[in-house]
């Protein structure tokens, strides 16, 4: 396992902010911020913006993965984006960081996390099914294909399924909407 050091964004070096943005582009699936500039442009929202905070998992000076919080709702904080660097996969740095969100959420008094993940790259069963008429009953049926998705990375880390945007990003590519509770007992 992986062991991370968790800092701020406003803690970083300009070469560690660069490779935040090249993360950022490679290890999200599908069209997201492969536009020239389109990653770097999403990186530097996180800085100095009263509206979102980011937290970087890093490994001596080596940047593995990084986290964003957004707070769009008074008491549900959005958890956007989570990126783990490909070749780092697999050794705990993901659950690190969403546990580091969760500590800031806490402090913030944030009642919960929610957070949409989308499948344009065929990861569950949803991908190019229809999910109309009932599109919470495909939900219900979600099932990882041989790639996996991180919705079932969430789901082992406490986040249930809230709801789904069906066509979200083309015919059978869906949002998937989750939540964890940060309430005691929950
Ligand atoms: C999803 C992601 C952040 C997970 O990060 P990670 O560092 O690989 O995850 P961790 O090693 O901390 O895994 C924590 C647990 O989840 C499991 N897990 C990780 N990825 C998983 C997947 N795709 N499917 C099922 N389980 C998964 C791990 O096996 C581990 O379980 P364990 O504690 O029982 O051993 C990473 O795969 C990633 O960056 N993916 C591409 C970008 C992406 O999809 N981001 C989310 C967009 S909403």
């Amino acid at each position: 396992m992986t062991r991370v050091q968790l800092v701020d964004f406003a803690a970083l070096t300009p070469p560690q902010i660069a490779e935040a943005a090249r993360i950022l582009r490679e290890a999200i699936h599908g069209p997201s911020y492969k536009q020239p500039g389109e990653a770097e442009a999403e990186v530097a929202r996180f800085l100095g913006n009263p509206d979102r905070f980011a937290i970087a998992a890093l490994e001596g000076d080596d940047l593995v993965g990084w986290i964003g919080g957004v707070r769009d709702y008074p008491a549900s904080l959005e958890l956007h984006p989570l990126v783990v660097d490909p070749p780092r996969h697999r050794q705990g740095a993901g659950r690190a960081l969403v546990a580091a969100l969760e500590a800031r959420a806490v402090a913030e008094a944030f009642l919960a996390i929610h957070l949409g993940t989308d499948d344009e790259h065929g990861g569950t069963n949803l991908f190019e099914a229809e999910a109309f008429p009932d599109p919470l009953a495909k939900l219900a049926t979600i099932a990882p294909s041989a790639q996996g998705h991180a919705f079932f990375f969430y789901r082992k880390l406490g986040f249930v399924p809230v709801g789904l945007i069906p066509d979200a990003n083309g015919f059978g590519k869906p949002d998937i909407l989750m939540s964890k509770s940060l309430r005691r007992g929950q």
